[in-house]
């Protein structure tokens, strides 16, 4: 049955292109590994694609005048290109890579918060921020810049209360909603366009973190309407050390640079210097080059499957778990949003999340244990810590089942 579970999707085929699903857990089991969300495993294409780019095109890129840097540098632009049609961006030129999403979220605090928004204004986020949302902006505000931090409530479900946001932003005074497009704990879908209607209605500009939402569905930045977008390679089947900032050109033109140094800058004299157009003003020194070739790589491994394709299984994958997960004594799944993804963190009675997921660990179970980065979340659900099963595109039914399974029988050893 997990071979086909969409008519697009060949789960078996899919897991053969990805050489660690088929080894064992260091415990020796076969491994279940239910932490995608944290981290992405990665098929053979992309591990192929880095190693050609090394043995056979590699040099610096932008600066060498000869021919293996031109061939670097044709290959580095192409992911550029690559990844505007992943995201449907207007212009190639309003990809910027960073690290990670949150290299690329510091930079927009930076650039924009410090360097566009003015005293009085104001940053909103939400309750369910991946630390990544909301540490940068707390740095912000504590700039002595004159920014405030406002903090949009979810409801008991975990979704994000627009009432509230509605109330936050009535006062005109908020320069930008920075808001993740799904939980990285709850796996709630947040409705983007509806944040955008509201936040442009009142002047304010939209960041969306991206980081889990681009993976596990298409994402296209003009119809959504935001002012930037955020997400990372290495959640995408790709490799870590890359990620990427979008953000409206003229945004990126209007944002100081965050870093200084080679690559960013028109004129240098020892008194001054002027930045080079976008997207260069933002990408600094030496970018990941390998990392872009393989992130490329990433994306035409995804766009070959298809969206539908994806889409479709992990609504199967989600579906399923909801039900066997619940059907599980003494575990509660936190939170219950109408739209959701295959991201689900649960307590169960008697268990802590860290005793939890080293038991599930001796059966080959790789889960997420502890905060997940989102502490406040977990305080305003009224809980210490959680477990976080996770799903890509490769997980199958029986990994679901066997986790369920599992549960049970650590609910019998823990009671
Ligand atoms: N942001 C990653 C997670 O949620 C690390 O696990």
């Amino acid at each position: 049955m997990d071979g086909a579970l969409h008519p697009g999707l060949d789960v078996a085929r899919i897991r053969a292109d990805f050489p660690i699903l088929g080894t064992s857990s260091p415990r020796g089991k076969p491994l279940v590994f239910l932490d995608s969300g944290a981290s992405a495993q990665k098929p053979r294409q992309v591990i192929a694609a880095m190693t050609r780019c090394m043995e056979t095109a590699y040099a610096n890129v932008h600066r060498g005048a000869y021919n293996l840097s031109e061939v670097a540098t044709e290959a580095f632009e192409a992911a550029r290109v690559a990844v505007q049609k992943f995201i449907n961006a207007a212009d190639s030129r309003e990809i910027v890579f960073t690290r990670n999403s949150t290299e690329a979220i510091n930079m927009v605090a930076h650039g924009y918060g410090r360097g566009v928004m003015t005293p009085g204004q104001a940053v909103v986020v939400s309750e369910m921020e991946h630390h990544a949302n909301l540490v940068p902006w707390q740095m912000l505000r504590d700039a002595g810049r004159g920014i405030e931090l406002r903090v949009c409530r979810i409801t008991d479900a975990g979704e994000l209360d627009l009432g509230h946001l509605e109330e936050l932003l009535a006062d005109g005074r908020v320069g930008l909603v920075a808001v993740t497009h799904m939980s990285n704990v709850l796996g709630t879908v947040v409705p983007a366009e509806r944040v955008v209607a509201l936040a442009h209605a009142k002047g304010a500009k939209v960041l969306l973190d991206g980081s889990q939402a681009a993976v596990h569905r298409r994402q296209d930045v003009q119809a959504i309407g935001c002012d930037f977008y955020v997400f990372t390679g290495h959640k995408l089947y790709g490799p870590t050390g890359i990620g990427v900032l979008w953000g409206r050109l003229g945004l990126l033109e209007a944002m100081p640079p965050l870093y200084g140094g080679g690559d960013m800058i028109a004129e240098v004299t020892l008194e001054k210097s002027t930045w080079a157009p976008v997207p260069a003003k933002h990408e600094a020194g030496t970018p990941a080059i390998i990392e872009a070739v393989g992130l490329h790589a990433a994306i035409d491994y995804v766009n070959a499957i298809g969206f539908d394709a994806i889409e479709a299984h992990e609504r199967i994958l989600t579906d399923h778990a909801m039900a066997v997960l619940s059907a599980v004594p003494g575990l509660s799944i936190l939170g219950r949003a109408q739209d959701r993804g295959g991201v689900f963190a649960f307590t169960l009675e008697g268990a802590h999340p860290h005793d939890l997921s080293t038991l599930l660990d001796r059966a080959g179970i790789a889960v997420r244990a502890g905060r997940h980065c989102a502490e406040p979340l977990h305080a305003r659900l009224g809980v210490d810590g959680s477990c976080r099963a996770s799903f890509g595109m490769y997980t199958t039914l029986a990994e679901i089942d066997f986790l369920a399974e599992a549960l049970g029988h650590a609910r019998k050893f823990f009671a």
